[in-house]
């Protein structure tokens, strides 16, 4: 992995924002950049009550006097079902207004390099597994989390504007990357408002030091799904930024940039429910209530363009499992 693609650009002369740097995703990006040699003072953060990134004015000031030279966008308004559906307008409204005011702040301060986060839900509903980035806009898209989606499709879309608008005069060149299922140290762990890992998490721990004889799971536990810890989201972040342009553009097309990041395979959510029963010591019995809707059988990530780039994941679900469980217990 080179910092240096960019020939004109030394190590030292970088200056790099990671927007939402107090998220699960934005603060493994943090962590890696300082492992690979960032100095904490090439860093540029800001907490969302310093700045507002839906607040236009508020982002072209701030980057007319911080000036960085390149940006991560792991900022972005993220929930799960149920709040996806009782706050559609926000999830829309201010995802659509953090990306347009970032890239083109950027943009308009001579920003070259910006890394923008997406989501897997960007792809249709019914979109053929695993899905391959080609899926993007073949289909309508899961209705409870559309907003959001959409406010997603659109980061790309910006991204892919701006390269096709300016790319050529300004050396504009901005990429997207459309993570997986995410895990690992900084995950919310809220008892209702959590997604499926943390949640079992939780509620293993807690039928552990309750003693309880048994975990009941939702559905049947026969659908797949993909977990990625979350420091190989963010080494795959660094890794695609920082790609020579003639290997990124092999691999994409200029309305067709975006690159899946995932594990690669998946697992049932009875192995994953028994995997964190295991890390978490929990010793009774787990059952699972088919009565309960189980959602679409497999979601899996094509995720072949980003090993023909190069990377790998490094961390497997139980050993990532345990740093969550320890990341868990600090909470409490
Ligand atoms: N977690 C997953 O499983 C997953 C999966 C796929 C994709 N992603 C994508 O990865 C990215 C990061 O997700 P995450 O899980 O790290 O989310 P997160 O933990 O909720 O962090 C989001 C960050 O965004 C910041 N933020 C939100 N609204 C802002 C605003 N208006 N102005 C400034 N900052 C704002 C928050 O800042 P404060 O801390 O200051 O409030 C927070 O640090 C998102 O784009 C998400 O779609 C995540």
């Amino acid at each position: 992995m080179d910092f240096m693609n960019d020939k004109n650009t030394s190590l030292k002369q970088l200056k790099i924002f990671v927007a939402g740097h107090r998220g699960m995703v934005g603060s493994a990006i943090v962590r890696q950049l300082l492992a690979k040699g960032i100095a904490p003072e090439q860093l540029v953060t800001r907490t969302r009550s310093e700045l507002d990134l839906t607040d236009q004015a508020a982002v072209r000031t701030f980057f007319a006097q911080e000036k960085p030279t390149e940006v991560y966008m792991a900022a972005a308004k993220v929930g799960g079902i149920h709040a996806n559906n009782t706050y559609p307008a926000e999830f829309i409204y201010d995802n659509l207004m953090v990306q347009a005011n970032t890239i083109d702040a950027a943009f308009r301060n001579g920003v070259k390099k910006l890394l923008f986060l997406g989501s897997s839900c960007i792809y249709p509903k019914l979109a053929p597994q695993p899905m391959a980035e080609s899926a993007l806009l073949t289909g309508f898209l899961e209705p409870t989390n559309e907003p959001y989606a959409v406010a997603k499709i659109a980061g790309i879309k910006l991204c892919e504007s701006y390269n096709r608008q300016y790319g050529k005069e300004y050396g504009v060149d901005y990429r997207s990357v459309m993570p997986t299922n995410l895990y690992g140290p900084g995950d919310n762990y809220h008892p209702e408002n959590s997604h499926v890992i943390p949640a079992l998490i939780r509620r293993f721990h807690e039928a552990k030091v309750g003693n309880l004889p048994n975990v009941a799971i939702w559905g049947s536990g026969k659908p797949y799904r993909e977990f990625l810890y979350v420091d190989d989201m963010a080494s795959a972040s660094i890794h695609v930024m920082n790609l020579p342009k003639d290997q990124y553009d092999a691999q994409t097309l200029p309305m067709q940039s975006h690159i899946n990041v995932g594990y690669g395979s998946d697992v049932t959510i009875a192995d994953l429910a028994r995997t964190v029963g295991k890390v978490v010591g929990f010793t009774g019995q787990i059952s699972f209530d088919a009565t309960k809707p189980d959602g679409t059988p497999r979601k899996l990530m094509d995720s072949g363009r980003l090993h023909a780039l190069g990377w790998a994941p490094k961390v497997d679900l139980e050993s990532g499992l345990l740093i969550a469980y320890q990341d868990f217990m600090s909470t409490l």
